[in-house]
């Protein structure tokens, strides 16, 4: 697990864009796993601007949703397929056919996970994986307790994660008890992961995954056994890390052609 300490949001966005374009470059069809959430909005920026001015080409790229809530009516404004349009897919030459998201709507709600781990399958797996982390430590929707080798299915969220995204919907009564999400086993064969905390509120999150045991009740620590995962900070977040001056030092000296 490679720990990049940064200035602030504007800067983990330029980084993660910076991989998300070099990966589009060797790989036009390359695979993105998409977050939704604060956390990874200064990414979405990014990229837009660099599509914008620089003409980054998302023309034969894929886009797979990490989560979804369920029940909430097709075009709701905070559907998470609907907050990647807006806040993502909208604004790059993405086609809309290659971005795919669990469906929250299904009669049938087994069979609609099955549908989404065939079809993460189907388009080759997936290349980089954008996440957050809940305060609960959790990565997609995987509160703790999660099964390490759990793939895309219903879970219930804990109180916390609705109160946190409380902020998202008029009130706390309007949030989702239910989500779809990929699994823990299923962000595990992402090949590239890249994990964004801000803000002091995720300061014992992060030292918890990063830097204490492994285990069901800090889904995220489940990435201390990922070959390629990378965890993009800012000083707010890092704030508890014992090891900050270690992860600063590596950075500063780490060899230019290794990249992300
Ligand atoms: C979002 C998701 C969640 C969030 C997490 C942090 O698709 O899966 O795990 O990443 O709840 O949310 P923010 O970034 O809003 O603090």
């Amino acid at each position: 697990m490679e720990v990049v300490i940064l200035n602030g949001s504007k800067q983990i966005g330029k980084l993660a864009a910076d991989a998300i374009g070099e990966l589009l470059r060797h790989k036009p069809d390359a695979v993105l796993g998409l977050a939704t959430g604060s956390s990874p909005l200064p990414i979405y920026d990014e990229l837009a601007g660099r599509h914008e001015r620089d003409g980054l080409d998302f023309s034969r790229a894929h886009g797979f949703a990490l989560d979804e809530y369920v029940g909430l009516p097709a075009g709701h404004p905070e559907s998470y397929r609907e907050v990647i349009r807006r806040e993502f897919t909208n604004r790059v030459n993405i086609a809309p056919e290659n971005v795919h998201g669990p469906d929250g709507t299904a009669a049938d709600i087994p069979a609609a996970c099955q549908a989404y781990e065939d079809s993460i399958a189907a388009a080759g797996g997936i290349d980089l994986q954008l996440l957050g982390v809940g305060t609960d430590g959790h990565i997609g929707f995987n509160e703790p307790g999660s099964s390490f080798a759990s793939r895309t299915r219903i879970k219930s969220l804990i109180e916390q994660t609705r109160r946190d995204n409380a902020r998202f919907f008029n009130s706390l009564a309007e949030v989702p008890h239910h989500v779809l999400t990929q699994g823990l086993g299923t962000i595990m064969e992402a090949r590239h992961v890249i994990l964004v905390a801000t803000g002091a509120q995720k300061a014992q999150a992060v030292r918890e995954f990063v830097e204490g045991p492994v285990a069901a009740i800090c889904p995220a620590s489940v990435l201390q056994f990922h070959p390629h995962a990378t965890v993009l900070l800012d000083e707010a977040a890092a704030s508890a890390l014992k090891l900050a001056d270690f992860y600063r030092h590596t950075y500063d000296n780490k060899p230019a052609w290794q990249g992300l």
